[in-house]
């Protein structure tokens, strides 16, 4: 192989380099003067296209010897990266003046703002804040507990057989293993004993479950669970917390009365009553009343004092302890409280239902 010999068509490297670093400065100002994205891309194509001026200059690279070749490659290189710089850097210059321009001409600061719609509190969660606070206020502690049960938590602890009715197949959810779908808050009760002595002052908000589901029964329901239990609790304490409680939740005026009842886990037992806050229990009105359909009372759960053997499950001393229990409904309360008619209601998720309450 001989070196190429010098003649007169021969390029020169310097000379070439030279022209390369014309061409990107040239470049910069051929579009210093562009203004649209599409006329700067034909200038990029113009120099560094196939048929573009660097790739003219290039094709006399084979020409050269090659001892020059990688100083030419080399500048060809720059240029290159110095051409693509400036169309970006042009690019974003173009980019951020529209940018400018759009917001000039679309933002009116005059404009009053635009509102975010705020959310509303389902009426069961109004309803269980407030009577946690009202429990609150009476030094209740909130506890709560695993729609997962044991039957011993659900039942067995509670003083209920296995031969008794509420364990029947009908009322009570069973899942895989040995777990049901609690029936309601009262384990909570067992909880709560087991994991320190007494004395014990809770409230237990929750859903329970039970095979039931027609118009005026869902499978799931939320329940408030109360349970105290100390040295010297009474019967007594028993009407006068619910007593408390009615005045504060339904208002001052509102009486309670206690019919006698039977719950496996209470004895003496009570389903309690609260009197017609819509009619007063008063004639005439009470005749007419569609809340209490005559009757001056609205039942609102049941309650009673702890039996002794639900004492003996979780370890408590019978001789050491009293205690009262209580449990109600809390979409009931809600429902009396705001003057639905319709349990469904709660559970449909219809925005024009639920926007009908305050916002959270
Ligand atoms: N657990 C009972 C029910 O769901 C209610 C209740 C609770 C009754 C506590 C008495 C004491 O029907």
């Amino acid at each position: 192989m001989s070196p190429t010999a010098p003649g007169a068509d021969t390029p020169d490297a310097r000379s070439i380099v030279g022209e390369l670093d014309r061409l990107a400065q040239g470049f910069r100002e051929d579009i210093s003067a562009l203004s649209t994205e599409q006329e700067i891309r034909l200038a990029q194509a113009r120099y560094l296209g196939k048929k573009g001026l660097a790739s003219e200059l290039m094709k006399t690279l084979g020409r050269l010897p090659p001892a020059d070749r990688p100083a030419v490659g080399e500048a060809a290189n720059k240029t290159r990266a110095a051409i693509e710089g400036a169309v970006a850097t042009r690019l974003a210059a173009l980019a951020d003046a529209a940018l400018v321009g759009d917001l000039a001409r679309t933002i009116d600061v005059t404009l009053p703002g635009r509102g975010r719609p705020l959310g509303t509190l389902h009426p069961l969660t109004l309803v269980r804040r407030e009577i946690e606070g009202i429990f609150a206020a009476l030094g209740f502690e909130i506890r709560t507990g695993p729609w997962l049960e044991t039957e011993w938590n659900n039942f067995d602890a509670l003083n209920t057989p296995a031969d008794h009715p509420a364990r029947d197949m009908q009322d009570t959810f069973f899942v895989e293993g040995d777990f049901i779908l609690r029936s309601h808050t009262s384990p909570v009760q067992i909880r709560t004993m087991l994991a320190g002595p007494p004395p014990v002052k809770i409230i237990a908000p929750g859903n329970v479950f039970r095979r039931d589901d027609d118009a005026t029964h869902t499978p799931m329901f939320p329940q408030v669970e109360g349970l105290s239990v100390g040295a010297s609790v009474s019967f007594r304490d028993l009407q006068a917390t619910l007593f408390y409680f009615v005045q504060r939740f339904f208002g001052a005026g509102t009486e309670i009365r206690l019919r006698p009842s039977f719950f496996p886990f209470t004895e003496p037992s009570a389903e309690v009553d609260a009197s017609c806050f819509l009619c007063q229990a008063k004639a005439p009105a009470r005749a007419t009343c569609r809340l209490c359909k005559g009757s001056g009372w609205i039942e609102i759960g049941g309650a009673g004092m702890v039996h002794p053997n639900v004492f003996k499950a979780v370890g408590y001393d019978k001789h050491d302890v009293t205690g009262f229990a209580f449990g109600m409904g809390l979409s009931r309360m809600a429902m009396l409280k705001y003057g639905i008619s319709d349990l469904r209601l709660f559970y449909e998720n219809d925005l024009r239902f639920l926007q009908q309450f305050p916002p959270g």
